[in-house]
């Protein structure tokens, strides 16, 4: 993608953070006991355009160490749909071509993230395959990276262990009948991090990833963001189960293209 496309939509989640009123609710993404830290807000944000702050972003009395713009760690999970901007260019014939090429004949569009990586206190990703979270049977799902600036390893660019979508799905959270959240492993050896390689890319690529690739994030310590947008589209034609945290209601189903 372009440079000015990238800008513009920059531009457009800056203005999001700028509307969003953190008073009304503080919800904060993290994937270190993720069952834990899950809550209401991001259990029920699959529809709706919502804001997930850093991890690190607060002192101890509860005020926040930075301004709210770098600040926020994550907007979700609805864009796509929700935003006319986000929505044109989800829906661009670029990417809708790309799923077509990736076999995704009749692709549909089930989440999207506007990622900041906020510098000083952008928080890690911890090692996972998205189809744990975002599980078909069979398992047929693209998940689209779009760098919007430079990812570097100084600011905690995308890490993933080559051939390891090879190594089958380790483990899916599910929800269980309490309405809870819960991981169930299939495999619990731990990932070998030492295969690791970074992938450094620059503003405007695309880093498509396999939805049993193992990859990951670290920290970005670095003064500079790593703003990226993530799209993830499954088959039409794949089973999507209720368990999968992210639902829709009926009257906002899927969409394709
Ligand atoms: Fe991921």
């Amino acid at each position: 993608m372009d440079e000015a496309t990238c800008d513009q939509l920059r531009a457009r989640a800056k203005e999001l953070v700028q509307e969003f009123d953190p008073a009304k609710v503080v919800s904060i993404f993290s994937t270190r006991e993720q069952n834990r830290t899950t809550d209401e807000y991001f259990m029920t944000s699959g529809d709706k355009i919502r804001f997930f702050f850093e991890e690190n972003a607060f002192n101890p009395d509860g005020t926040l160490k930075y301004e709210k713009e770098k600040s926020i760690n994550k907007i979700g999970h609805a864009l796509h749909d929700l935003d006319p901007l986000f929505n044109r260019f989800s829906r661009s014939d670029k990417v809708r071509d790309l799923a077509k090429a990736l076999g995704l004949e009749n692709a549909l569009l089930v989440q999207s993230m506007y990622i900041f990586k906020q510098p000083n206190i952008g928080g890690e990703v911890t090692c996972h395959q998205d189809s744990t979270f975002i599980y078909t049977e069979p398992i047929d799902i693209a998940g689209l990276w779009f760098a919007l600036e430079d990812a570097t390893i100084e600011n905690g660019c995308l890490w993933a262990i080559p051939g390891g979508h090879r190594r089958g799905l380790k483990s899916r959270w599910l929800r269980t009948h309490e309405g809870r959240m819960e991981f169930e492993v299939y495999d619990t050896t731990p990932w070998p991090e030492s295969e690791l390689v970074p992938l450094e890319v620059s503003k405007g690529s695309l880093i498509v990833l396999h939805g049993l690739l193992p990859h990951r994030s670290f920290e970005n310590r670095s003064p500079r963001s790593r703003h990226a947008y993530t799209l993830h589209l499954i088959g039409a034609e794949a089973k999507y189960p209720s368990e999968n945290w992210l639902q829709r209601p009926e009257n906002m189903p899927f969409r394709g293209f």
